[in-house]
Formats: structure tokens, sequence, C-alpha cells
């Protein structure tokens, strides 16, 4: 991949790190930040030898929002034309499974971001808001809509009417956060689960993340008529004969991702 200048990338087997990397601005998400971050994680979506994908930042900021310099002379007219949280909504079409690894300050834009995600690790430092409306503006990227779908209403009127903070423990109990590790465990515990994610049938984890995101955007009957077809449609693949037969042959089955 062609050389960045806002992330740094690393490949650990067969899980693909993407480290936000602005420190002077806290990984505010400007253009250019949004730009390879979909860059890099579409390549890696496209290549085999990656099976997951990890996301993180600093000990001190997952990303402290979107870059509130870039945008502070805007008219409404120019945020139209940049349109630069358009690049959010490719993070859906992602088939890998994608996980967040959060300490510090995930605020904004950040936390979009990683409710974006479909994972997220949460170290015990990190701290979840949306405090835009302190800006005279609301979230732009999710935080009125995936955010309320994640907490409830109450929590996220909160949140995003009156800037309130959640702490790790909170982010945990109303559902944005999988776990929460010490901070310096932080990154290892996504990296495992990744590699754990990594290791399972290509296709049946697509199809898997695929219908529980389905889930958000269809009627239950809907939901329910796709996950079945997608179920049967397994069937047609190697993973699902070789899954099938090494249960009954008592061994570790061998993925092919065909
Ligand atoms: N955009 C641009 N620069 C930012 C930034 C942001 N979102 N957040 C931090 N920075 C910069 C600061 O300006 C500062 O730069 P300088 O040293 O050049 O002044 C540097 O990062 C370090 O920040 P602080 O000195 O403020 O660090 P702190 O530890 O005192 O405070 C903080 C940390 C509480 C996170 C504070 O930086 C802060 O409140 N940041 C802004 C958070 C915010 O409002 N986010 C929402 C942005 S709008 C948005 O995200 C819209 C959307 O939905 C898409």
């Amino acid at each position: 991949m062609s050389a960045f200048t806002t992330i740094l990338l690393e490949t650990h087997g067969r899980v693909g790190l993407i480290r936000l990397n602005r420190p002077e601005a806290l990984n505010a998400i400007n253009t250019l930040l949004i730009t390879e971050l979909m860059v890099a994680l579409e390549a890696w979506d496209a290549d085999d030898a990656i099976g997951a994908m990890v996301i993180t930042g600093s000990d001190k900021a997952f990303a402290a929002g979107a870059d509130i310099k870039e945008m502070a002379d805007a008219s409404a007219a120019d945020m139209r034309a940049r349109d630069h949280i358009a690049p959010f909504d490719r993070i859906l079409n992602i088939r890998k499974p994608v996980i967040a690894a959060v300490s510090g300050w995930c605020l904004g834009g950040g936390s979009e971001l990683a409710l974006s995600c479909d994972l997220l690790i949460a170290a015990e430092t990190a701290r979840f808001g949306q405090p835009e409306i302190n800006l005279g503006v609301i979230p732009g990227a999710g935080g009125t809509q995936r955010l309320t779908r994640a907490v409830g209403k109450v929590v996220a009127m909160e949140m995003v009417l009156n800037n309130r903070t959640l702490t790790a423990a909170e982010a945990l109990h109303y559902g944005l956060a999988n776990r929460v590790v010490p901070a310096e465990r932080c990154l290892e515990e996504a990296l495992t689960l990744a590699a754990e994610l990594a290791a399972r049938a290509p296709l049946a984890i697509q199809a898997a993340k695929q219908m529980v995101n389905a889930a958000y955007e269809t009627a239950l009957t809907e939901g329910l008529a796709l996950e079945r077809q997608t179920f049967y449609g397994l069937f047609d693949t190697h993973d699902q004969k070789e899954g099938m037969r090494a249960f009954s042959e008592k061994r570790p089955p061998q993925w092919k991702g065909q």
C-alpha cells in the first residue's frame, strides 16, 4: 500500500492494524485521515491474507473528533460540497470484521468512528462523548443514530444534548464496548480477538457480520428471511462441507474461504 501520513499500518499474522497518527491533534479526523483510513481498510478487505482489522489511536486519544480547525470557517455549502463525512458510510461496506481498540479520548467523530466498528475493546482510560453541542453543532457521522441504537434514547439524549461523557465502565454497561481492560492490555486484547476472528471460516464470518448489521436496517420478518437465505447459501461453500465433515471426524477444520 502507498505511504500514508496520518495513519500507520502493521500486520500481525492475518490481522491488519491501523494506528491513527496525528498526535499533534489528538488524532482529530481531518479529510486526509478519513481518506487514508478508508483506503487502508478497503485494501485489506480485498486482500485474502488479511482476515480482520483493528483500528487504534494513542494512549491519550483514540480520536478527539472531527478536525475542528479544518472546518471552523466553512459554510454549509462548503460542508455539503466537501462532504468529508461521506467516507464514514463506506465502513459499512467493509466485509471483514473491524475492531476498535480505544484508549483515552473517544469524542465526536472519533466516537462515531469507533461505533462504526464491529467490536470495541475499551481501555479503563477510555472516555466516550459527543461534545459537538459545545461547538454549536450536532454529531454528523452517526452520533445521533448509531449511538442511540447502541445506548438507548435517554443516555444518547444526555450525551448529545448535554455532553455527558461515559467512562469505560459505563460504555460497557450501556453496550458500547465488548470489554474493558487495563490500558496496557487494550491493543493486545483487540489483536487477540481479531486473530481469533481471522482464523474462522472467512465466508461465514463475512455473512455473519452482514446479517448482524442487517438487523439494524430491516424489519424482523425481512431480516429473518434474509438470514435464512444467507444460511442456505453457505451450503454451496467448501467451508460448510469441511466444517461439518471435520465435526463428524472429530478434527479441526481447514478453512479455505471458498
Ligand atoms: N480538532 C482539531 N484539533 C484538536 C481537536 C479536534 N477535534 N481536539 C484536540 N485538538 C488539538 C488541540 O487544538 C491541541 O492543539 P494545539 O496544541 O495546537 O493547541 C491539541 O490537539 C491537544 O489538545 P488539548 O490541548 O485541547 O488537550 P487537552 O488534554 O487539554 O484536552 C480534549 C483534550 C478534552 C479532548 C480537548 O482537546 C477537546 O475538547 N477537543 C475537542 C473535542 C471535540 O469537540 N470533538 C468534536 C469535534 S466535532 C465532530 O466530531 C463532528 C462530527 O460529528 C463529525
